[in-house]
């Protein structure tokens, strides 16, 4: 049974189309689902593997057979696909990075590769896909939503910058990674008297660096989410320390609020205090991922699992308020969220 809504010859604009919601509908008029693939897309984040692995035990206890597509949306369209068992999946919970691979497809962000992607799930019989991403990884799913194809996403970025989420799966593990990482720095930058200023990832949101600056006790944290000025908020926050004694700062850069090789040529330009950038890049995306993303991305993994049982499609699954749950995906996508105030004059009065 195709479940595809349009073909190549009358397949409309997609972005005006909206994916079918299933929050009021009677699950008993719904064809269920038997054949079911996963895919992991965009930047790869810790606890991917943990996804998959959840997926394919769960999915298969629960009658599915499980597919895995690599290479994200590119697999995808190219019909990189093949069973996925029980067996494939030991020893992968504990193991960074993604093994079914991943990719930003350029292809699938137009309408004529989503349908490429759609007409590949056909060939090979494939009822429903679950894809482990961030933002741009969900556009992707909703777009397949939107021409009939049951998805649901389970959020995959380092950065928690998925509106719908107060969590994704990732961040811990990559917020260790910087904290340990600047505890290093923290050693060296004291034995030279110096200022360390340490770029952290997190695209255009600085959730990484508000936290591990706080888990660090930097002196200054600069996030894309705050405004600051150069002279106040960076300069004379260094002067005051050195005037009241300290030996060495660390200031922490968002990614999306500057770059540590700018700011650190400022800093020694302006206070005559020696200073060294460190860009800690996809260091902070590798590892083996913590308690908090392999749990979480075990049980986001299950919840999967049964919406697809219950027949509720097109949903993103999400933790709120320390619950996991589900949201449908057009909402889930035109949900934002950012830093509570709270949390930045928390940061503030620790400095
Ligand atoms: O979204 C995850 C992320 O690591 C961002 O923090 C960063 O801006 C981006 O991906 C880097 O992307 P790439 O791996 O393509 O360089």
């Amino acid at each position: 049974m195709s479940r595809l809504l349009y073909d190549e010859n009358n397949l409309p604009d997609i972005s005006t189309l909206k994916a079918k919601n299933y929050d009021n509908v009677n699950p008993d008029e719904v064809e269920p689902v038997k054949r079911i693939g996963i895919l992991t897309s965009g930047g790869d984040a810790p606890g991917m593997n943990a996804t998959i692995r959840s997926v394919v035990r769960a999915g298969t206890n629960s009658g599915f057979e499980v597919y895995g597509i690599t290479r994200g949306y590119h697999g995808l369209w190219k019909g990189e696909i093949a069973p996925i068992g029980m067996r494939d999946v030991s020893e992968t919970l504990q193991r960074g990075g993604t093994f079914l691979m991943t990719a930003r497809s350029k292809t699938f962000q137009t309408d004529e590769g989503v349908l490429k992607g759609a007409r590949m799930l056909e060939v090979y019989g494939l009822d429903a896909l679950i894809v482990s991403g961030g933002d741009g990884s969900f556009k992707g799913a909703r777009a397949l939503a939107r021409i009939g194809i049951p998805i649901i996403g389970i959020p995959g970025t380092i950065d928690n910058d998925i509106g719908c989420t107060d969590y994704t799966i990732g961040y811990d593990t990559a917020m260790n990674t910087a904290m340990d990482c600047i505890d290093k720095l923290r050693d060296t930058a004291s034995s030279h008297e110096r200022c360390s200023v340490i770029e952290v990832m997190g695209r255009s949101a600085g959730y990484i660096a508000l936290n591990v600056g706080i888990a660090t006790g930097a002196e200054v944290i600069l996030i894309p989410e705050v405004p600051f000025d150069f002279n106040t908020d960076v300069v004379r926050v260094i002067l005051d320390g050195r005037n009241k004694g300290k030996k060495h700062y660390i200031v922490i850069v968002a990614e999306g609020a500057g770059s540590a090789t700018d700011i650190a040529k400022k800093i020694e330009e302006n206070t005559g205090i020696e200073s060294r950038p460190t860009i800690l890049g996809h260091l902070q995306r590798g590892g083996s991922p913590t308690l908090r993303d392999r749990t979480t991305a075990s049980l986001m993994g299950v919840h999967a699992i049964d919406c697809l049982l219950n027949k509720k499609f097109n949903r993103i699954i999400v933790e709120k308020n320390g619950v996991i749950t589900d949201v449908d995906i057009e909402e889930g996508l035109a949900t934002t969220k950012t830093i509570p105030q709270i949390e930045i004059d928390n940061a503030r009065r620790l400095s």
